[in-house]
C-alpha cells in the first residue's frame, strides 16, 4: 500500500506491516474459508493475524523469489488473501480473481476510495464476484516512531465467485 502524500517516506516495494486489528474484522467475513495463500506476506504480520483466526495460511513474497503474478497457487486454497502492493494493486486483484475462479474468495486491503475509478469498473460494479466492501472506521498507522500518524482511510474488498446479488456494505468495527 502506497503511503505517499501522506508524510510516509516511500519504502522499497511497499513493503508496510499491516497492524492485526486491522486483519481481524476481515475474519467474519470469509465464510467456508479454511485453506488461504498471502502471496505478498512481508514480515508475515497479515498471516500471523489469519493464523490466529483459525486459518491454514501459505505465506509468499517476492522478496523471497515468488512473484504472485508469475508463480503457481497452492494446491489446497480457498481464499487469495493480502494487502498489495499499491502500484500492482490492479494486476493482484486480476490474478486472484483469475485463480480463484470458480468457486473461491479474495480479500485485498486497500484504500476506501479504490472502487471509484472508471478504469477499474471490472473489478467492482461489472465483476459479479464483488461481493463486499468493509469499510475500517479507524485510520491505520503503518509504523512506529517518532514520525508514526494514521493514514489513508481503508477498507476490505472481498469478492467470492460464489456471491450472488449486489455487494453488501459492511464497518468495523462495527457502529
Ligand atoms: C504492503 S506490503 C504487505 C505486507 C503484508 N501483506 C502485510 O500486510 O503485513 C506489500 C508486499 O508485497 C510484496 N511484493 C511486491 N511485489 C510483489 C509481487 N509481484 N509478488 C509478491 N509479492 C510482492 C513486497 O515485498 C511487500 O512485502
Amino acid at each position: 500500500m502506497s503511503q505517499r502524500g501522506s508524510g510516509y517516506e516511500r519504502k522499497a516495494l511497499d513493503l508496510y506491516d499491516t497492524p492485526a486489528w486491522v486483519t481481524a474484522p476481515l475474519l467474519p467475513h470469509l465464510p467456508g474459508v479454511r485453506a488461504v495463500w498471502e502471496p505478498a506476506a512481508g514480515s508475515g504480520k497479515m498471516v500471523e493475524a489469519l493464523r490466529a483466526g483459525g486459518l491454514t495460511v501459505e505465506a509468499s513474497d517476492i522478496a523471497g523469489g515468488k512473484d504472485f503474478l508469475t508463480s503457481a497457487p497452492p494446491v489446497e486454497l480457498d481464499a487469495i488473501v493480502t494487502n498489495p502492493p499499491y502500484m500492482l494493486a490492479r494486476e493482484f486483484i486480476e490474478r486472484a480473481l483469475l485463480l480463484m475462479r470458480p468457486r473461491g474468495l479474495v480479500a485485498m486491503l486497500l484504500r476506501t476510495d479504490f472502487d471509484h475509478a472508471a478504469s477499474r469498473r471490472h473489478l467492482f460494479s461489472k465483476c459479479p464476484a464483488f461481493a463486499r466492501k468493509v469499510v475500517l472506521t479507524k485510520r491505520i498507522v503503518w509504523f512506529d516512531g517518532p514520525k508514526a500518524a494514521p493514514s489513508f482511510n481503508h477498507a476490505w474488498y472481498i469478492w467470492d465467485w460464489r456471491h450472488r446479488g449486489s455487494p453488501m456494505l459492511a464497518y468495523a468495527p462495527a457502529q
